[in-house]
């Protein structure tokens, strides 16, 4: 049993405002699904849409007018849009759609930066009953085209700005029909034949009710995410997942009425969708959306300026605040802040210990994957921290940490972090890989591929990946995608990759190259490699470091060994080598 450090919360009177749960085993004991439902959905009237949740229904009450969305351009340019703004642009847009021949079930994929035309076309085409898949902006070509050609995407809104990537590998996307252009920089641009006009489409296009036609069980969105063999995956969730989103913004985040929330994440990442956009809006919440990147100062300017007062980030950003300096912070009236929450990776003790000076409060832990649609295990405003633990389940969720056989393990003791499927926000299949999908439900658990440990008290512990995923910033990539994008360079003959523990990012990618014959190792080449697989990727998923090396260790049946090279490169024991090559 590890020594713990515990923040005791101060009774609910002392919180700047009420927390939306004050009592978390009764919430535990007695939260229903189908109640969470009702608390958003008439089935008498409403349709069943993640629009309809998100923004329609709050034009009909005294949120119409609200301010639902505050964005700052990288260029300071600002938006201030109101839910009855969205519902006018995405009723344009689910109309557009319409004349536009897209039916109900097609892909639309967005590729834009944090533009508000990013949300409005995900809404837009939710409104429509598309199923809709964000991209990060950051992708390069073959990032692109493994997430369009898989998904079978007919659409794709982008910019002139990106679209040049989207261009080299467009002619191997037999499915894509139409291109989107938003031009909000109204650079000269000529559209090619298969390309419209947002600016055109969506001045053209009624903005009467779009009246949805899908029902709770219809996809809704997709996410691609990294496995540790094969191409990215895409998790399709349904509109059905909105309970969760719903429930878990109001009792984890605690967002509430006065709120402004801003969720740091991109909506290329599902935290960026589930709480970016989903979790808030259909609580009717105003959210900032920021377009730029990482910024101290930037990032406490735009506290101080909007007021901010929930605020949902990442244990890298955090990280990155603390090496900035502790007199940055100091010089920004961050008193706004009631509620901060992270995740994607472990929050390290520190990280909290610093949020405790810098902004008076403590930073909650959130844990999830893009498989669970929604937060499952989180620290709460009320109950107490334990510093570097993930905190204890949602209300309505079970978890437990188990051992091969799908048994639960005693306490303390580490094995497969694992839920009692189904939840509402459970992803439904993987797109074109349902076996891979069934691998996934063992012995009646979803069984997450994370390892954990929990204690007695019912917290649950992180200890790390069970496979070879690598989380660098929060940002999953599958050794797979590298060594592929790797491969691809002229000068390399075979590539294995690997996360390699860092204090900032978590992990970095480490990739051990051996050349083709012809070739020469240099410091030049390793740069040039790198830079390759950033531009055909993305700038998360290229390897910070490469070591040459003459040949790779491989199993008889020339599956690279990862684990060996990681064992090696951490000094750590080898382990089992009966499978070596040679
Ligand atoms: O390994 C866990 C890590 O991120 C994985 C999920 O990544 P992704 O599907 O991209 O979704 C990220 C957004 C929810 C998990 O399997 N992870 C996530 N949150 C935490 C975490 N690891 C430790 N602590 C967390 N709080």
């Amino acid at each position: 049993m590890r020594p713990t450090r515990v923040i005791k919360k101060p009774p609910v009177t002392k919180f700047k405002t009420t927390p939306n749960l004050t009592n978390y085993p009764l919430l535990y004991s007695k939260l229903k699904w189908p109640q969470i439902e009702r608390e958003l959905y008439n089935a008498a009237k409403d349709p069943y849409n993640l629009a309809h949740f998100c923004i329609d229904r709050h034009c009909t009450s005294s949120r119409k007018n609200k301010a639902a969305l505050f964005w700052e351009g990288t260029d300071a340019r600002r938006e201030v849009y109101t839910f009855y703004d969205l519902y006018r642009q995405t009723n344009r847009f689910a109309n557009a759609l319409k004349s536009q021949g897209v039916r109900k079930g097609d892909r639309v994929f967005v590729f834009l930066d944090r533009i508000p035309e990013l949300y409005i076309s995900l809404f837009g085409g939710l409104k429509y009953g598309a199923v809709v898949g964000p991209l990060f902006s950051a992708f390069g070509p073959d990032a692109i085209w493994d997430r369009l050609y898989d998904s079978g995407a007919k659409v794709v809104v982008t910019s002139p700005e990106l679209v040049g990537r989207l261009d080299e590998v467009r002619s191997k996307l037999p499915a894509l029909k139409k291109v989107i252009i938003v031009n909000k920089k109204h650079r000269p641009f000529e559209l090619r034949s298969h390309e419209i006009s947002y600016e055109d489409m969506m001045r053209k296009s009624p903005e009467t009710y779009f009246k949805p036609h899908t029902s709770k069980s219809d996809f809704s969105i997709m996410h691609y995410t990294s496995g540790t063999t094969g191409k990215p995956k895409g998790a399709a969730h349904v509109h059905g997942s909105i309970s969760c989103q719903y429930a878990t913004a109001k009792y984890a985040l605690d967002l509430q009425e006065n709120d402004i929330y801003w969720c740091t994440a991109d909506p290329g990442w599902v935290t960026g969708t589930s709480y970016g956009m989903f979790g808030p809006w259909s609580n009717g919440i105003s959210m900032l959306v920021y377009e730029g990147s990482f910024n101290a100062e930037k990032w406490y300017h735009l506290i101080e300026q909007y007021r901010v007062t929930a605020w949902y980030t990442a244990p890298t950003a955090i990280r990155m605040l603390m090496k900035a300096g502790d007199d940055v912070p100091k010089k920004y009236d961050l008193s706004s802040l009631r509620h901060i929450t992270s995740v994607g990776e472990p929050l390290n003790p520190e990280a909290i210990v610093w949020g405790l000076k810098a902004f008076g409060l403590a930073i909650h832990d959130t844990w999830w994957q893009t498989e669970t649609g929604a937060i499952m295990i989180a620290n709460y405003p009320t109950l107490p921290i334990k510093l570097g633990s993930m905190g204890k389940p949602f209300p309505g969720i079970r978890a437990a940490v188990i051992d091969k056989n799908g048994r639960e393990v005693a306490h303390e003791t580490e094995g497969d972090l694992a839920l009692k499927p189904p939840w509402p926000s459970m992803f439904k299949i993987y797109w074109n890989k349902d076996d891979l999908y069934r691998s996934k439900f063992q012995k009646g658990w979803y069984v997450t591929g994370d390892r954990a440990w929990m204690d007695k008290e019912g917290y649950f512990w992180f200890v790390g990946r069970a496979d070879d995923v690598i989380n660098t910033a929060g940002h999953l990539v599958g050794p797979f995608e590298v060594e592929s994008a790797l491969i691809e360079h002229p000068a390399v003959a075979e590539a294995g990759v690997i996360g390699k523990p860092d204090p900032e990012r978590m992990e970095i990618i480490k990739a051990f190259v051996s050349l083709k014959a012809g070739y020469t190792c240099s410091t030049a080449l390793a740069e040039e490699i790198k830079k390759f697989v950033r531009t055909r990727l993305a700038a998360h998923a290229y390897p910070r470091e490469i070591d040459f090396v003459d040949s790779l260790p491989k199993t008889r049946s020339g599956k690279i060994m990862r684990r060996l090279l990681k064992a090696r490169e951490l000094g750590l024991p080898i382990g089992d080598t009966s499978t070596l090559e040679e």
